[in-house]
């Protein structure tokens, strides 16, 4: 079976290095992960990893396993291409060399501490020592595999899922996903998710962030949102409208304990976005963090 990444392939690689939209939810997967004391030494496991960004993120921050999981093998194939820093160098969205809470590590992510040991975490450390954390290549395992029908390959402390769960076609598919995350993780353990906001279109133009809407169906269990990445040139996508409470109600019924909800973060303004283009941005952003408690 043939995935809608398989053909956008290299061109997805584009579309995540360049949008303000990746820039934003990168700067908030990190700001969350150092708020939990980093992942240095964590059991990680990164759903939907697509060609591995944030799979890498997690293995340059020190985790102890990093494992990306995507049901598409040309995206995986991608991804082991790029190893452990990346075919693009930076490998920062936001442009700089960040990786996930790395010298912070303090324990396991399901140890429920949460502490909030500032958010310098990750790229202030890199500054202080002047140097990236390391990371092996080791550590960083791929699978093809149906979210929905995860293996036993854990148990994981912590697991993330950029843009999973809008891809679940039907009710029953989206709470597949949120069991089988769940049964691959610690008691304790937490799922950090990236999931788009609803209802903004026809309202709201995200297309200065580079994501635009272009129509609504309306069929099955969620609307079906068309889409396009606003690369040169554009390449069309599309992915199911969920509320949040539809995740939530998944997580809760998969047997999650605690579910929570931070509106998106925006990297400090620069010479190409400034306060103004972010905050702008901050009034509809594309997507939330959810952070679920195992
Ligand atoms: C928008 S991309 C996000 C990739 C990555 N998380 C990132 O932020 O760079 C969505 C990815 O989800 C993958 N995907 C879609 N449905 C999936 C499923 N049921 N199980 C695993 N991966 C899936 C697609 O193949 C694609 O690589």
């Amino acid at each position: 079976m043939r995935f809608q990444y398989d053909s956008i392939g290299e061109r997805f690689v584009e579309s995540k290095t360049t949008p303000a939209f990746s820039a934003a939810d990168t700067h908030t997967l990190l700001g969350a992960l150092d708020a939990l004391g980093g992942v240095h030494g964590l059991d990680t496991l990164d759903l939907a990893c697509g060609y591995g960004y944030n799979t890498r993120l997690l293995a340059r921050g020190g985790a102890r396993r990093a494992v990306g999981v995507d049901s598409s093998e040309e995206v995986i194939r991608l991804a082991r291409a790029h190893g452990v820093t990346g075919a693009d160098g930076a490998d920062g969205a936001d442009g700089a060399d960040r990786s996930a809470g790395a010298a912070r590590g303090a324990g396991t992510a399901g140890s429920g501490a949460g502490s909030a040991t500032g958010t310098t975490g990750a790229a202030a450390d890199e500054a202080d020592t002047g140097k990236a954390p390391s990371a092996d290549a080791a550590s960083i395992e791929y699978v093809v595999a149906d979210a929905a029908r995860l293996p036993q390959m854990g148990p994981f402390d912590l697991a993330t899922a950029v843009y999973l769960f809008n891809s679940a076609t039907d009710r029953s598919a989206l709470h597949a996903m949120f069991r089988s995350i769940r049964a691959n993780l610690r008691d304790g353990g937490r799922l950090l998710a990236i999931v788009p906001n609803a209802g903004a279109y026809p309202n709201v133009d995200w297309s200065p962030y580079g994501v635009r809407i272009v129509d609504r169906i309306h069929e099955g269990d969620a609307p079906l949102l068309k889409a396009q990445f606003l690369t040169q040139p554009s390449v069309d996508f599309e992915f199911r409208e969920w509320a949040h409470a539809d995740f939530a109600e998944a997580a809760v019924e998969a047997g999650f304990s605690t579910v929570g909800w931070q509106p998106n973060r925006t990297p400090p303004a620069d010479g190409v976005r400034d306060e103004e283009y972010w905050t702008a941005y901050r009034a509809w952003p594309i997507s939330s963090l959810m952070t679920c408690t195992a």
